[in-house]
């Protein structure tokens, strides 16, 4: 976690670097501070502030924000709690040398006491003050420029990082580096400014010209001089400029009062960015029909496969468990769905002839990154399922589907969700096709439905306000049960996560049918349940289900199919969506559920963007 942006150029840093910094607050935002070298005085001027980059403004107001050089960062912390003195920047023991990091330097206590005894003072309890303290000493020890001190410091670090390094005495050059945390470097054309950031987010609107740095690649930056990498033993390493669209329309609110809604509004237009140019018509019989390059390219591989492990966390693990129902059902391949954390350390037996999907909104969780590396070394395909285009895991994947939802700020996933269910689905049709394990009929009769997705979705956002009535019903239950039978199980999940995060209401997701073997226990009239009764291919057991927690007074909440008067007739409190097929089920059972804790979390007047202590982007294990 933690974002980073540095630049270096002919224009005035700070306000470039302000604005990077609010791009990347959906990857911390505990605390934030920047380093500038000033054009009035040549010196170092650090600023920091405990909490948000709005509080850092606040206190660089009025102060001098001069210069062309400058880096920043915002924090989520793991070493130290929030505080202005673990904020980053952090300066080197004769304050020449300042650095942002993102990631963890696992051997730093080894570290900090070799330096310690050389003299060197520390000041935060963070892991990242041993960095810029080990580069002034190596720097001082071989007497060599900032370049090279980073990299033979980095040589002897463990851990994972993102940084940018400036030095006062050089005010022409910016260093960065990194390994395991994703850097970006923005270039343009005649060398006159660089861009440096976490993601590509606060550069794209000044350059789409982007170098993603590699694993243990150190970048010379100088003004009016081309981009350097090297390896860490000092080898130029090559460089290979992408270009990057990015909609900068989404990265802003447009009107909407928060990211989380108006990416949950977005979610009709960008599935069908989703499967634009995947779902087709057939030039010869006009049947509809879904291309995916990477299926048709990797065909003998995906064809031989005997095991699917889906690998991913979060949001994204619930994606998975929907994932693991379609490929089962469409292509009769076993899918195993592990979180990614658990996964890693589990001596997981891989065989070259499994396929191990990894699902990621970010790109970047350093958890799902870590679990496809291990299945890579075991010789295993690894088709990635990736929102961030160009970021780590997608570039580790061998091959992949992005979902192309465009970027999402909102720390709750909305979209992320949606377009991962609309790639599974993809992925399962257009593997069950060339298999010969779904007929010619429901292969087309699944793809027409998915087309008219968008639109059903369209018609559930129309019942928003009904939904934020019903939410101040709720506003004020310390607890929820979220209920649903297969396809809508995860969902049920899903929807009790959405709450968690953002409400901070205890919540939790159940198989509908489990409900008797514990959670039953709960049910009072106290107890809000939110049942997914619709489409379920064994409806009748769903009411039994439902049966069961109205005899017991639970307070529910029902989504149900459009018309269904069998459970209105049995509820007060239900939100309709229209019918679809039972496996396309979630990517509407959903919206209500996304509406639903915004609301709630409106209604409790809480910060839902930036719900406390989570982070976008979990580069930490
Ligand atoms: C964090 C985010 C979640 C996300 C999870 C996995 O916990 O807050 O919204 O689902 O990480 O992230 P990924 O980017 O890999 O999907």
């Amino acid at each position: 976690m933690c974002g980073i942006v540095g630049y270096i150029g002919t224009k005035r840093s700070y306000p470039i670097l302000m604005k990077g910094l609010h791009r990347l607050e959906y990857r911390g935002y505990d605390s934030a501070g920047c380093a500038l070298i000033s054009d009035e005085d040549n010196n170092l001027h650090v600023y920091k502030a405990k909490g948000k980059v709005s509080d850092l403004e606040a206190t660089a107001n009025e102060k001098d924000t001069t210069g062309t050089l400058g880096i920043a960062h915002t924090r989520w912390a793991t070493h130290g709690i929030p505080s202005e003195v673990n904020a980053h920047p952090h300066i080197s023991e004769s304050g020449n040398i300042t650095l942002v990091h993102n990631g963890i330097i696992e051997n730093y206590v080894t570290l900090r006491e070799q330096l310690k005894k050389r003299g060197f003072t520390f000041h935060s309890e963070t892991d990242t003050e041993v960095l810029v303290q080990l580069i002034e000493y190596t720097q001082n020890k071989l007497g060599c420029g900032l370049g090279n001190a980073v990299r033979n410091a980095l040589r002897l670090v463990v851990g994972a990082y993102a940084i940018a390094v400036i030095d006062k005495r050089h005010p022409d050059q910016l260093v960065a580096a990194r390994k395991s945390s994703p850097l970006a470097v923005g270039v343009v054309e005649d060398n006159s400014e660089f861009f440096l950031a976490s993601d590509a987010s606060p550069i794209v609107e000044y350059t789409n010209q982007i170098v993603y740095l590699k694993d243990e690649e150190v970048a010379i930056i100088q003004r009016n001089h081309p981009l350097k990498v090297y390896n860490l033993k000092g080898t130029e390493a090559d460089t290979e400029v992408k270009e990057v669209d990015l909609d900068l329309s989404m990265l802003d609110h447009e009107g909407y009062p928060h990211f989380m809604l108006k990416e949950i509004f977005d979610q009709p237009n960008v599935l069908k960015d989703c499967m634009r140019g995947r779902v087709v018509e057939s030039p010869y019989s006009h049947a509809p029909q879904v291309i995916l390059s990477a299926v048709t390219n990797n065909r003998r591989q995906l064809l031989r496969a005997r095991r699917i492990v889906i690998v991913s966390c979060g949001t994204s693990w619930h994606a998975g468990l929907i994932g693991k129902q379609l490929i089962e059902h469409f292509c009769r391949i076993p899918v195993e769905v592990a979180y990614a954390s658990e996964f890693r350390y589990s001596e997981p037996v891989i065989e070259h002839d499994d396929v191990i999907i990894p699902i990621s909104q970010s790109g970047e969780t350093a958890d799902t990154l870590a679990a496809i590396q291990l299945a890579k070394q075991q010789g295993a395909l690894v088709y990635g399922i990736v929102n961030g285009v160009g970021s780590s895991i997608a570039r580790e994947s061998d091959t992949g589907t992005y979902i192309h939802v465009g970027p999402e700020i909102g720390v709750a996933s909305t979209k992320a969700f949606t377009g991962q269910v609309t790639v599974l689905t993809m992925l399962a049709l257009a593997l069950g096709m060339i298999k010969g394990t779904v007929e010619q009929d429901e292969y087309e009769a699944t793809i027409r439905e998915l087309q008219l997705i968008p639109t059903k979705i369209e018609k559930i956002l129309l019942q928003n306000d009904k939904i934020k009535n019903l939410a101040s019903i709720f506003t004020y239950a310390k607890n929820f049960l979220y209920l649903g039978r297969g396809y809508n199980y995860p969902v049920a999940l899903e929807g009790a996560l959405k709450l968690k995060e953002i409400s901070y209401i205890h919540a939790e997701g159940y198989p509908a049918a489990e409900m008797k073997h514990g959670p039953i226990a709960l049910i009072d009239e106290e107890m809000p349940v939110v049942f997914l009764t619709n489409h379920h291919r064994r409806y009748q057991k769903v009411i039994s289900n439902l049966q069961e927690v109205i005899s017991r007074h639970g307070r529910i909440l029902a989504i149900i199919e459009e018309g269904d008067e069998q459970v209105k007739n049995m509820v007060t409190d239900f939100i309709e969506v229209p019918s679809t097929l039972s496996c396309l089920a979630p990517l509407l059972s959903v919206i209500p559920l996304q509406l639903l804790s915004y609301h709630i979390a409106v209604a409790r007047g809480l910060n839902v963007d930036q719900p406390r202590n989570l982070a976008k982007s979990v580069t930490v294990e």
